[in-house]
């Protein structure tokens, strides 16, 4: 069955991290619906196998998909870095990735220097080391894993002294190698990016990938025709988790405001 151009557009990740990028959506597209999957039961997908994460994605697309999505935002590093081919060999309707767009921005930017903050799967498929290889050749990329900040930041917790200390700790490394930009390349991290710039300085860039992420699907879909020409969602946006989490609720109250529509669906019960 065809997509209909009045379907929500899904986004996926396992857990609050996405909202950055459905937030991200939803001010350059005001007139779509959001239809958001946090996988809060396998969080964090960056500890797991590249099977598994592919698993739980295909799973989850198919579920947005038969709840009507007409594309398929894959708003997380990890699951972009192992599953995105599968992904798109499997689903019916246009799948957007947050890293070639993201990509194709450093290139554009063309720095010499770029440091890459990623969880261990986004940093061992070495998928932007080997893509930036063909975008940016001349670049010189470094990439850390830099996993502490999902559970961190999933607790809600966006200053103070625990989440000072995750960031210096990392912080130390990419400083020594001098990079002239930072891609945050797990969706998560957004939310602390003014943590995250205040303790690297003024002359390391941080790329913005919501913002990026989100021109780009805009510009995508609008060329494939799915978008609405209504200036407000007919429709709340619509979230969606495989495990409750007050945290969860809290966060993305903090994204979309008080009234968010939110119930579990249980895709592994
Ligand atoms: N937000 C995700 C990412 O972009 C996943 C973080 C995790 O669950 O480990 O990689």
């Amino acid at each position: 069955m065809p997509a209909s151009v009045d379907g929500p557009i899904g986004l996926f990740d396992s857990g609050v991290g996405g909202l950055t990028v459905a937030r991200a959506l939803a001010d350059r597209l005001p007139g779509e619906r959001l239809l958001y999957f946090g996988d809060t039961a396998h969080l964090p997908y960056g500890d797991k196998s590249p099977e598994a994460i592919r698993g739980y994605s295909l799973a989850i697309a198919q579920h947005l998909v038969d709840l009507g999505a007409k594309a398929i935002v894959v708003a997380c590093n990890s699951a972009s870095s192992v599953a995105y081919d599968a992904l798109v060999a499997a689903m019916d309707v246009p799948v957007f990735n947050v890293i070639d767009p993201v990509v194709a921005e450093v290139a554009r930017l063309g720095v010499d220097s770029v440091g890459i903050w990623g969880t261990k799967a986004t940093v061992k498929s070495g998928v932007f080391p080997a893509k930036l290889a063909v975008s940016a050749p001349h670049a010189r990329v470094q990439a850390w894993a830099t996993p502490l900040l999902v559970p961190v930041i999933e607790e809600n917790i966006l200053d103070g002294p625990i989440l000072e200390a995750v960031v210096d700790g990392y912080a130390g490394p990419t400083e020594a190698a001098h990079v002239d930009a930072l891609v945050l390349a797990c969706t998560h991290y957004p939310i602390v990016a003014k943590q995250i710039g205040a303790r690297m300085g003024p002359d390391v860039a941080l790329l913005s990938t919501p913002q990026i992420v989100a021109e780009h699907v805009a510009r995508q879909l609008g060329e494939l025709k799915l978008l609405r020409s209504t200036a407000a969602p007919s429709m709340p946006h619509q979230f969606v988790v495989s495990d409750y989490t007050p945290a969860f609720e809290a966060i993305a109250q903090q994204f979309f405001g008080e009234a968010i529509s939110l119930r579990e669906d249980h895709l592994w019960a």
